[in-house]
């Protein structure tokens, strides 16, 4: 699997600040922040050859926009795996860790994917969603425009929801059915990262849910679990602060730029892709 790019991540995060910043210092449904956010996300995908597509649906009297974006002439389009991850903030703060890291994290996975030439036996396809904040809006407008059959051949929906908390977690959650392995491949990717990782249960909590409830097999990874602050067993394992809250910031006005750990953004990406290339069915190069 590609090692995603740091810096990259990063750069993308200080994108959103500054979209944010532009824009009324937030970048929910239905306002120009939003909207300049995924105008970033589109071009970029053009660019590396990503059939892109955006998707209307209207709430709260608003017009809200997914991003669907499909690469050509890699792996079966009739089986594919999907990323997701929600692009909208609360109207309360600019949402770097909720959720640009989750939205910086897919973009360059995509991006990463397409670069290397991977194809292996599945398809690949990514989702940023609108109105999550309101209630999946988004990701559930996105699965009930799907006809059965185009339901049926999503064979995995990974999400990515605050993959970049300040007290970092590295939890994987997954209602892995069909035998996908959705989970396994996360939980070796944190193995492959030098990482325990811990089983959460997001209750339904993020977009995922819109594509369980429609019987598609998903699974995904973040820095929090539904706990309100860190356990002293969490933070000795991954060296955090006992008893302090996951992210402080959540959404709050200061989840700002400076409201993210650089490192377990990478780590939770560089996951992201590692399961990403297993679950696509890319086989490994032969070893010289
Ligand atoms: N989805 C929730 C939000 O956006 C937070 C959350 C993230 C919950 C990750 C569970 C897992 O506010
Ligand atoms: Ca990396
Ligand atoms: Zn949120
Ligand atoms: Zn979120
Ligand atoms: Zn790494």
């Amino acid at each position: 699997a590609a090692d995603i790019d740091g810096a990259a991540l990063r750069a993308d995060l200080a994108e959103f600040a500054r979209i944010a910043q532009a824009n009324g210092g937030n970048r929910a449904h239905g306002t120009a922040g939003y909207q300049a956010s995924l105008d970033y996300l589109k071009k970029r995908l053009d660019t590396a050859g990503y059939n892109t597509r955006v998707q209307q649906f209207t709430h709260a009297g608003k017009t809200g926009y997914n991003l669907i974006a499909d690469l050509p002439g890699r792996g079966d389009p009739n089986r594919v795996v999907m990323l997701g991850a929600h692009l909208d903030s609360v109207a309360e703060g600019p949402g770097i860790n909720d959720n640009a890291t989750g939205s910086a994290g897919i973009l360059e996975v995509a991006l990463a994917y397409a670069a290397s030439g991977a194809n292996g036996d599945k398809g690949i396809r990514f989702g940023w969603w609108g109105a999550e904040e309101d209630g999946l809006i988004g990701s559930k407008a996105y699965v009930a425009s799907l006809s059965a059959a185009e339901r049926a051949k999503v064979t995995a929906y990974l999400n990515f929801d605050m993959i970049g908390s300040p007290n970092p977690g590295y939890f994987v959650y997954g209602d892995d059915t069909r035998g996908t392995a959705i989970a396994a491949a996360l939980r070796s990717g944190f193995t492959a990262e030098g990482v325990e990782p811990e089983s959460a249960d997001l209750k339904g909590r993020s977009d995922h849910a819109s594509f369980k409830a429609a019987g598609i097999p998903t699974g995904g990874t973040a820095t929090l679990s539904l706990a309100p602050t860190m356990s002293p067993a969490q933070a000795a394992r991954w060296d955090g602060q006992a008893g302090q809250p996951f992210d402080p910031c959540y959404h709050k006005d200061c989840d700002g730029a400076g409201n993210v750990d650089h490192d377990a953004l990478d780590t939770h990406a560089d996951v992201a892709a590692h399961a990403v290339w297993a679950l696509t069915g890319v086989k490994a190069p032969a070893q010289p």
